[in-house]
């Protein structure tokens, strides 16, 4: 079996940092070494296959993005991400791992929407993955294949409070589920927006001829979310199921996780890129049609409300506890103007899988989070999240050797001509300047891009068969 040491660099993670040599045999990280460690009398450095030099660079566990849809169907198309195209570029960015959801639509059996996706991905994935299973139908029988679902590796499932006729489940519904969810072990992940009030709201804005990208946003105001976060908290409460609301945007639905971790409830929020740096005035208001490009639920919030400083201090304060990119990327072309003339007919998403790491990474260079809290919200609270920690989500003797070589002295120019490797027409990024690089990825002992080089491959990434959440109690 093949053996690389990285050598010079500073290993970064969640609990510290230090100067140290990470040795990889195989698949594994075998050692974490002090620098110039010799074994047995002998030069690591002339002993093994490979040497990669990360003097003066960072040495991270690989990103883990817990929130992705390659080839999603939805809003009338696909995601224009295939599993080959997203997890790519996935690995062009430092993520090393993605989990992606699993669908189980109205009239459809769980276990069959499972397996589809595992044909999907199956053979065709640059770096490994893992399922959530969204159940869009509960009923008997959806309840009964969630009792199955640890069995498949699949410790997470997704109930959606929005999008009626398509995802929505009641609260009967969500009831029903996460008293199983909680009876089984499994993470209950919630879309957290009033569905049916914003669908009245859509017809009010539309019939007063209010159809430009922008409405999008008025129509899915934070109070739809804060009301509807407030309500799954309750229903967790009474259910006793550990809770994980995916995308918030809102400050509003922030506070109500945060009142609920403080009265001892275990739920927990996820944000992303988006609701960090972007905003309703300047991406969802721009001219024309363009703001169809940051169509996205939860939407973009406005710059005036001050959520994105917000989502800052709560990604430090620990009320928000990992960045996932929600990954659902569509082109301009064929696919967003769908909805010239009406908002609601633009498909909902926003591609970021391939810039997350320099993102969040930008958020240290402006002191916004620590070195150690970049690693932490990007892999390492991911891993415990979802089950995968040990293998995922840390630089340790054991672990996959999924390691990124960061370098802080690199430069990445963001934009659909430059770094991007997604399968989309234009960047929601287009212009950001990142004052760091990805330089080199490992992929299970694999490198797969060195130094602007992709020398990764298609069927690399194997299924990650994930255990319970470490965060259940
Ligand atoms: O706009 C979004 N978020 N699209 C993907 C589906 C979802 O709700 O996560
Ligand atoms: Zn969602
Ligand atoms: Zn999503």
């Amino acid at each position: 079996m093949a053996t690389t040491l990285i050598s010079g660099g500073t290993v970064v993670t969640a609990t510290g940092r230090s100067a140290a040599d990470v040795l990889v045999d195989g698949e594994k990280i075998a050692a974490v070494l002090a620098p110039g460690s010799t074994l047995l009398g002998h030069d690591l450095a002339g002993s093994v296959d490979t040497v990669l030099d990360a003097t003066g660079k960072y040495v991270i566990p690989g990103g883990i993005d817990a929130h992705t849809h390659m080839q999603m169907p939805f809003g009338g198309t696909e995601a224009s991400d295939t599993f080959e195209t997203g997890t790519r570029a996935a690995a062009w960015g430092g993520t090393t791992t993605i989990v992606d959801f699993a669908i189980q639509r109205y009239g459809e059996r769980v276990m069959d929407g499972l397996a589809a996706w595992h044909e999907k991905a199956a053979g065709q994935c640059a770096v490994d993955y893992g399922f959530h299973q969204i159940i869009g139908d509960v009923n008997d029988d959806s309840l009964k294949a969630m009792e199955a679902l640890p069995d498949e590796g699949v410790s997470s499932y997704k109930l959606f409070m929005a999008y009626p006729g398509v995802f929505y489940s009641d609260d009967a519904q969500i009831y029903k589920a996460m008293r199983v969810g909680a009876e089984t072990g499994l993470m209950t992940m919630m879309h957290a927006e009033n569905g049916p009030a914003i669908d009245a709201m859509v017809a009010d804005l539309l019939a007063q001829g209010k159809t430009d990208p922008y409405y999008h946003g008025v129509a899915r105001a934070w109070q739809m979310e804060e009301e509807a976060t407030h309500r799954a908290i309750m229903l967790a409460n009474l259910t006793g199921a550990p809770l994980y609301v995916v995308h918030v945007s809102a400050k509003q639905a922030v506070e109500q996780l945060a009142a609920a971790r403080d009265n001892g409830q275990n739920v927990f929020g996820e944000t992303c890129p988006q609701y960090l740096y972007l905003s309703l005035e300047d991406q969802l208001g721009a001219e024309g049609f363009e703001g169809a490009k940051w169509v996205c639920s939860t939407p973009l919030r406005s710059k005036h409300e001050h959520h994105q400083d917000h989502m800052w201090q709560s990604l430090r304060t620990n009320d928000i506890q990992m960045v996932a990119t929600d990954h659902c990327p569509f082109c301009m072309k064929g696919q967003k103007d769908m909805g010239v003339g009406d908002f609601s007919k633009i498909p909902n998403g926003i591609g970021s899988v391939e810039h997350r790491m320099d993102l969040m990474y930008q958020g240290v260079v402006d002191g916004k989070i620590s070195l150690e809290r970049w690693v932490e919200i990007t892999s390492t609270t991911p891993a415990r999240m979802f089950g995968m920690y040990g293998t995922k989500g840390v630089i340790a003797p054991g672990a996959d050797a999924d390691v990124v070589i960061y370098d802080p002295n690199g430069h990445t120019s963001i934009g659909v001509e430059k770094t991007h490797h997604m399968n989309m027409d234009y960047s929601a990024w287009e212009g950001y300047e990142i004052e760091g690089h990805v330089d080199t990825v490992m992929s299970r002992g694999r490198v797969v891009v060195n130094n602007n080089e992709y020398l990764g491959s298609k069927g690399h990434g194997q299924y990650v068969r994930r255990a319970t959440s470490q965060y259940l109690v």
